[in-house]
């Protein structure tokens, strides 16, 4: 609700929480993303192309919740701020590039589903439809593309040299 004019027809409560859980979402996906770059930046790990991939990715999620809450702000709303959950600590055995590919294709989907949720709330409100639309339904199509090619080509080449050779030629689009 706009706390200036008590009006809730522009902006409505429905929209404010189903608003503040995608906030989450972005700064959940930005702390997995920090977690991938820290895990494969190690020395014992050093795939610093990957690491740096991830790295730009968490920025890029940050960015996402950031826009959110300016919008936010924008339309006389309120943001609450609730804990976001720690990521799976990632080690030798649970991790390879592949495997946070997924991980990240996984989590990229999840933040798609809840994008369209997100856009049938507002339904009424063809305003916030167009912000979800312009600056995160497309991205996230083109950000799911990409994974399934990386996964596929990781598939491809197998681990050992073949990740190896991944990350030495590894260059994001
Ligand atoms: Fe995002
Ligand atoms: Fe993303």
């Amino acid at each position: 609700m706009d706390q200036q004019t008590g009006s809730t027809h522009l902006w409505s409560d429905e929209c404010e929480a189903a608003l503040c859980g995608q906030i989450q979402l972005e700064l959940y996906a930005s702390y997995v993303y920090m977690t991938m770059a820290n895990f494969f930046d190690r020395n014992d790990v050093a795939f610093h192309h990957i690491a740096e991939y991830f790295k730009n990715e968490s920025k890029e999620e940050r960015k996402h919740a950031e826009m959110m809450m300016e919008y936010h702000n924008k339309r006389g709303g309120t943001t609450l701020f609730s804990e976001i959950r720690a990521p799976q600590p990632l080690n030798m055995t649970n991790c390879s590039i592949l495997k946070a590919m997924q991980a990240a294709l996984e989590l990229e989907e999840t933040v798609y589903k809840n994008l369209l949720k997100l856009h049938d709330i507002a339904d009424k409100d063809p305003e916030f439809q167009d912000f979800i639309e312009a600056h995160f339904l497309h991205e996230q199509v083109d950000a799911i593309h990409k994974l399934k090619g990386y996964i596929t080509n990781l598939k491809r080449v197998g681990e050992g040299v073949g990740e190896f050779l991944f990350n030495q030629h590894f260059e994001n689009e």
